[in-house]
């Protein structure tokens, strides 16, 4: 069977970030009902995912993963079920080879690592299912240590699941999390539904900058994989985690939105600002972020160097989200020409994302000042050239 894409891309929170590998149920619980509280869940936020550290590194006689009872009493259903009883799906995490990062295991690494799915890949998919999960992130440090290849690995694991949803009727969004050594777009879009494309944004300790946000974001950019409803992963968020003001969570809410990228939250959410709440559940750049036609932002121009013009086509006729990334370290007038978008002169309509503020729109291109190291999103409302094709024929989202 042909895996239904994931359109549009996941929204919700993920335990790495914030917290490695010292979760449990408790620290589960808190951040679903964090999420609940917030308001999030009611902006579309409804994953929690949990990453790498459920797991001990041991299997039961029958081959099943061992579940630490005393951080997960009632097991990994027990978590699923509370999950789903607050409205939200429930992720989980594993790996392609026989381990995950080892150096993460909370305690010592076992002399022999078998949490990995490596040899158990339908037994576990069954459990992840039959436990209620309804997505599953699997990284790939233990096959990158036992050398496999990428491709072969993840097309086995989707056959294994479908082998598994074949038993149990359930199905599991896949995230393939190879970091885009093994040209992840190239093949993931349809074994997967949604793929990494770049290393850790992050590593546990350290203090958030916008850097690896701009890298990850340059190295996110494959439109081609896109087209499919699948989603180019650019990894979990930063937005609201110490190092970033939140100018610069905007900017980073900004170029995940214009990317279409996935949004999983890393922030503690039991403890955020309303700052960041607030930059978290805005809906417009989420509604930029989450339009069901499903493409990604491309860059459309670069006049001068560094000062890049990125677009989006969005659903419906004439319609881009646009993003001016001035990563020059002084401010900057910049234009956006409507030419660059697709778009004729006539009757093209400018609104500033997040002031939310519409600022007109005359000539050929609208121009404003963005400051340094920072961008102005916009959406833009015009008339298709002659010539272009983008009226909207996708299926509304059901
Ligand atoms: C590597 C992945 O890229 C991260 O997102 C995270 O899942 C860690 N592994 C967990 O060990």
């Amino acid at each position: 069977t042909t895996q239904i894409g994931v359109t549009p891309p996941p929204l919700g929170w993920a335990s790495w970030n914030t917290f490695a590998s010292s979760i449990d149920f408790n620290v589960i619980k808190q951040q679903a009902d964090a999420l609940v509280s917030s308001g999030m869940a009611a902006a579309g936020y409804d994953h929690i995912n949990l990453d790498d550290g459920w797991w001990q590194g041991a299997r039961d006689a029958n081959g099943n993963i061992a579940v630490n009872e005393s951080l997960w009493p009632g097991g990994m259903k027990a978590v699923a079920d509370y999950l789903h009883g607050r409205g939200l799906k429930a992720g989980i995490y594993t790996d392609a080879g026989k381990q995950g990062c080892g150096f993460y295991y909370p305690t010592t690494r076992p002399a022999t690592p078998n949490s990995g799915m490596e040899g158990h890949y339908q037994q576990d998919l069954e459990s992840f299912q039959r436990w209620g999960f309804d997505y599953v992130k699997i990284d790939f440090c233990g096959g990158r240590e036992e050398k496999l290849n990428q491709e072969a690995t993840y097309k086995a694991i989707a056959a294994a699941h479908e082998a598994a949803s074949a038993v149990t009727g359930r199905r599991l969004v896949l995230s393939v999390c190879e970091w885009g050594t093994g040209l992840t777009w190239n093949w993931a879009p349809g074994t997967g539904d949604l793929w990494r494309t770049s290393n850790d944004i992050i590593f546990y300790g350290q203090t958030a900058d916008t850097t690896k946000m701009l890298t990850n974001f340059d190295q996110g950019i494959h439109p081609a994989a896109q087209h499919t409803g699948y989603t180019n992963d650019l990894d979990m968020l930063m937005v609201g985690m110490n190092g970033l003001n939140a100018a610069q969570n905007r900017l980073h809410m900004s170029l995940w939105a214009i990317s279409g990228a996935p949004l999983l939250a890393g922030n503690n959410l039991a403890t955020m600002s309303s700052t960041t709440r607030d930059i978290l559940t805005q809906p417009e750049v989420l509604a930029i972020d989450q339009d069901r036609r499903g493409l990604q932002g491309v860059k459309v121009a670069e006049d001068t160097r560094n000062l890049q013009v990125y677009s989006k086509v969005l659903a419906g006729t004439g319609k881009r989200a646009v993003l001016l990334l001035n990563r020059t370290g002084s401010a900057a007038q910049m234009t956006v020409r409507w030419a660059d978008l697709g778009l004729t002169t006539a009757s093209a309509s400018v609104r500033n994302v997040w002031s939310r503020a519409d600022v007109g729109s005359s000539g050929t291109g609208y121009t404003t000042s963005v400051p340094a190291n920072d961008a102005v999103l916009l959406t833009v409302s015009g008339t298709e050239a002659a010539g272009d094709t983008y009226e909207d024929t996708t299926a509304a989202a059901t």
